[in-house]
């Protein structure tokens, strides 16, 4: 059988280069802090380095005080494609959040949950290469243009998660782009899944990094009325964890059978929720 362009990446991600990747040629970008795992800060650097080739924008959804924003930009910034940035959130973080994550970071304490003038402060080093777009992402949606590279990190919800597909997926490049699900295999959000499956003509499984996060290539950027098809805001249980099954059984190879069950059982133990921080944990 004749070996596709198709192939070749799939053996790229199957190699897992950015398990290469150092802490030293991060380094700029690991002052700002974040709740990504190592692993997947990586991966988030190397695809704004060496996978991004700047035909597209590298956008982020969910960028919290800018952590992967940075580590994305610090990429694009080394690799020198001008490919922009784009951090999306509300910008804003609890008592309990900056505790946990401000105080190991050396930031000095501040009254409020408005976190906008630190990332942009913590970001400053990448400004000339990157917006900021504060607000509820799928109010904002996308002002157009083709994105090459779009990390998802804010679908905690079924009715953001889908009005968020109908902004940006449609701008993704054909055989180009990817999508990093970061909370694919977060049992709070068992619908990103389901989503993926739904839309699986358009996308390309290419690997899992620990501990969420699931990596697609985009094979055609779906319309309008794929994503109305596709939506997942009015499904039913028995529908959700059939598209979770679906899922399981298409993402066999790459051995995350015992996530999927998780997702599974926290779809079961939830029945109606589609709200992630609402869910309960599934008993073991
Ligand atoms: C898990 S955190 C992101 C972590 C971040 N990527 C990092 O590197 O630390 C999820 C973020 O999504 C944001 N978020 C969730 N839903 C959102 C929405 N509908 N609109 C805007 N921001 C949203 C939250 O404010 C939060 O900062």
């Amino acid at each position: 059988m004749t070996r596709t362009a198709e192939d070749d990446i799939r053996a790229r991600f199957a190699a897992a280069p950015w398990k290469g990747i150092t802490a030293e040629q991060m380094a700029p970008a690991l002052r700002v802090p974040t709740m990504l795992s190592d692993v997947e800060q990586s991966l988030y650097f190397w695809a704004a380095r060496d996978w991004a080739r700047g035909c597209g924008a590298i956008v982020d959804l969910g960028c919290f005080v800018g952590g992967s924003t940075a580590r994305l930009a610090e990429g694009r910034r080394q690799a020198g494609h001008g490919a922009r940035v784009h951090g999306f959130d509300r910008f804003t973080a609890s008592a309990g959040l900056k505790k946990r994550l401000f105080d190991p970071a050396g930031i000095p304490p501040f009254d409020g949950r408005d976190i906008l003038p630190l990332a942009r402060r913590l970001l400053d080093p990448w400004s000339p290469l990157i917006s900021l777009h504060p607000g509820e992402i799928e109010d904002n949606g996308w002002p157009g243009g083709p994105i090459e590279l779009l990390a998802l990190d804010a679908s905690k919800t079924t009715g953001a998660m889908d009005r968020m597909a109908a902004h940006f997926f449609p701008n993704l490049v054909p055989a180009g782009s990817l999508v990093i699900q970061q909370d694919y295999f977060h049992w709070r959000q068992p619908w990103i899944a389901v989503q993926m499956e739904r839309l699986a003509e358009h996308f390309v499984p290419l690997a899992a990094c620990a501990p969420s996060t699931m990596v697609f290539l985009c094979r055609t950027p779906p319309d309008a009325g794929a994503l109305v098809r596709a939506a997942c805001d009015r499904l039913s249980d028995a529908e959700l964890i059939a598209g979770l099954e679906a899922a399981r059984a298409r993402l066999a190879p790459f051995g995350q059978d015992h996530r999927f069950e998780k997702l599974i059982a926290a779809a079961r133990a939830n029945p109606g929720q589609r709200v992630a921080w609402k869910l309960k944990p599934p008993a073991r």
